[in-house]
């Protein structure tokens, strides 16, 4: 018969998506009716030992030798447990903790010799990500009575110490090395029969998007009178659709609000964030409109009557033409898909996330969940008085057009 039981072993850096990954492997698989539970030893670290003794970053220390020591203690406790679940009716245990030496991954392998081991290695050198990694994680327990900037250096600190002797996996039996941003596989190794290796395969590489809200930006100057681009802000209807989003979304729990790096955008979510317990706008530039280029801040008209060639070209080929010195549709497509990548990193803990873009932004986000021509791209209606709720998983998929008024 084949063993249908299975260790899963995360490692990784801190602040590289594991924990993130290990609550969305194991939604998926209790999905698909496979008993499964995560063993995090940073949790069981927090539960057993005084905030004191761990936020500083010596406790990481590859010469801390009382501290190793601890550590280790842990988890052989959570390898203890794992192994006690599979014993029981558990089918696939998660073992969620850096793991980042070969000599620590070796004991993994040797008390968990029962069952097939596969590890899954977490990578993401993204500055932005990092640094805002690093912000979420000082919120920790065991960072609360230190000062928001010296808990980031110790953070920081903490990972340096464990880069010291960081060893990536190579002599494993059975190993993905992921790309934990992009959702992609650098590289696979399985030489025992892995159960599930399929499902799980698809689970890494998949989005996942529980519920997304995406929101053109209300009402600004420049849309009245019909110009395109600029940075313009609210005009006073503007304000009060803004408004009217923030009340509108104020019992839903909404973590983080994504926008471009323009006023607009910037200033419709600050009105959504305002009516949110705990909420955080972040500004992506990979969100801004499309650079109209040499017709930025022009009319349309102004455009047709004073260049008519890059009207007509354009209304020829929207998806393609690029203004001169700016951007075609086509040419937004990558950092559209950048700019996703890293909100659904940042919001994959959430039920709900919002992301507050222009006219071209929004079309190109739809696109990337509904399959459209590329001809027909450019003409998506994105209204300011309605909002796309879309739902992306493996189960489920809904894209729906709501008003908010
Ligand atoms: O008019 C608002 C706007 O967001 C402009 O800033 C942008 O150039 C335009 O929409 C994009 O739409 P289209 O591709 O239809 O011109």
């Amino acid at each position: 018969m084949i063993d249908e039981k299975l260790y899963l072993v995360l490692m990784g850096l801190p602040a590289r998506g594991k924990s993130t990954l290990a609550i969305r492997l194991q939604e998926s698989l209790r999905k698909s009716r496979i008993p499964t539970k995560i063993f995090n030893n940073g949790n069981l670290r927090r539960k057993n030992l005084p905030a004191n003794d761990t936020f500083s970053a010596d406790f990481y220390h590859p010469e801390n030798k009382a501290a190793r020591l601890l550590r280790n203690k842990f988890a052989l406790a959570n390898i203890k447990m794992a192994r006690s679940y599979l014993a029981g009716s558990g089918q696939v245990a998660i073992l969620d903790a850096a793991n980042v030496t070969r000599t620590r991954r070796k004991m993994i392998e040797e008390n968990l010799s029962n069952h097939p081991v596969l590890f899954i290695e977490c990578l993401n050198d993204d500055e932005e990500i990092l640094s805002l990694m690093i912000e979420a994680k000082t919120k920790l327990p065991e960072f609360s009575r230190l000062a928001r900037k010296k808990a980031q250096e110790e953070f920081l600190k903490r990972i340096k110490n464990y880069q010291m002797v960081y060893t990536p996996l190579k002599d494993e039996r059975n190993y993905f090395r992921l790309d934990s941003l992009q959702n992609r596989l650098f590289e696979e190794k399985l030489t025992d029969k892995i159960p599930l290796h399929l499902l799980i395969k698809d689970i890494l590489v998949t989005d996942v998007v529980k519920n997304l809200f995406l929101i053109r930006h209300a009402q600004t100057r420049f849309n009245v009178i019909d110009r395109i681009g600029g940075d313009s802000t609210l005009t006073a209807k503007g304000i009060m659709q803004a408004k009217a989003l923030g009340r509108f979304f104020q019992n839903l729990e909404i973590s983080y609000i994504f926008t471009s790096n323009k006023k607009r955008t910037i200033q419709t979510a600050r009105a959504i964030a305002e009516r949110q317990k705990y909420c955080k706008v972040i500004s992506l530039k990979e969100f801004d409109e499309i650079n109209g280029g040499i017709c930025e801040g022009l009319t349309y008209k102004d455009i047709e009557k004073n260049m008519p060639e890059v009207f007509s070209a354009r209304a020829a080929n929207k998806y393609h033409y690029a203004y001169p010195q700016g951007e075609s549709y086509a040419m937004m497509k990558p950092r559209i898909g950048a700019g996703l990548k890293k909100a659904f990193f940042l919001n994959r803990h959430a039920e709900n996330i919002m992301i507050v873009g222009h006219q071209a932004v929004n079309r190109m986000i739809l696109s990337h969940f509904l399959f459209r021509r590329d001809d027909d791209v450019p003409y998506i209606y994105i209204p300011q008085d309605q909002f796309y709720h879309i739902v992306s998983t493996q189960n489920k998929k809904l894209f729906e057009l709501k008003p908010y008024a």
